[in-house]
């Protein structure tokens, strides 16, 4: 799947891109399906919330189930994905966020790069982070706000926060979100599930918690051109994978063929 020319242009403008309906109905089933199997598992990547318990974040998916594996390597994300960062794209990161009904925690205001640059050593903003609804993702649940517009600040000031969540994060100052506010309207990216987003590594975003009753699954996937790689390897794997194999396309069916 190619993005056109006015894609192309709106992704640039606002920084993020919103697809509706990309995957299907059966597409999505099949992926909630390999969701639970991986929620089931004691696995040091699968991140609980502070004060619940609940899965938070469940990382390191595609070395954990085919499926995830076979998505990684979807059409309908790697191509976009080529189209705006070129050919050698890495696997950075392959995660659910679930933010639970009732119990699904914040994420607090930041930038993607402001992690990949401290933490991981990535030299460039460059990494493009992709999105699968697994939920229908609406105004109450938990949406991401995104500061429309807000990449074209490039890298601002952090500080890091091990303290309000269980995921520990480098997040934006508030006087400096304040600054944004006041050119960057804030939008809610919403839609039903198999709707994709495509944002970049400065976008200033986050979440409120999920007071609702329906859960917010969110498929992601952290793809990094080969040639901006991590320079510093201190984190485990599954917060940053190691693995610079770039991802080759598979077939557009390839979610819903037989295991192998
Ligand atoms: C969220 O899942 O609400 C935040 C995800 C992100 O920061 O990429
Ligand atoms: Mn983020």
């Amino acid at each position: 799947m190619k993005l056109s020319e006015e894609r192309l242009e709106e992704f640039h403008e606002n920084g993020f891109l919103v697809i509706p309906d990309l995957f299907s109905a059966d597409e999505v089933a099949e992926l909630r399906r390999a969701m639970q199997r991986a929620f089931e598992q004691d696995d040091p990547a699968n991140v609980r919330e502070k004060k619940s318990g609940v899965v938070r974040t469940a990382m390191g998916l595609h070395l954990r189930d085919e499926v995830f594996a076979r998505l990684i390597r979807h059409p309908r994300l790697v191509e976009p994905a080529k189209q705006l960062r070129g050919e050698e794209l890495y696997a950075q990161q392959v995660k659910i966020n679930v933010k639970a009904a009732f119990e699904g925690e914040q994420w607090q205001w930041h930038q993607d790069f402001a992690t990949h640059h401290q933490d991981d050593g990535v030299p460039e903003p460059l990494a493009l982070n992709l999105h699968i609804f697994l939920d229908d993702v609406t105004e109450f649940n938990g949406p991401l706000y995104f500061f429309r517009g807000s990449h074209k600040f490039g890298s601002v000031a952090t500080w890091h926060d091990t303290v309000s969540t269980s995921f520990a994060l480098w997040v934006v100052e508030e006087e400096k979100v304040k600054e944004i506010a006041e050119t960057c309207p804030l939008v809610a990216a919403t839609g039903r599930a198999g709707t994709a987003l495509i944002f970049g590594d400065c976008l200033v975003h986050g979440s409120p918690p999920n007071m609702s009753p329906w859960n917010r699954s969110i498929f992601s996937l952290i793809l990094n051109p080969v040639e901006n790689a991590y320079t510093k390897d201190d984190r485990k794997d599954h917060f940053h994978h190691r693995d610079l194999t770039p991802v080759q396309a598979l077939a557009d069916d390839c979610l819903l063929q037989p295991a192998s």
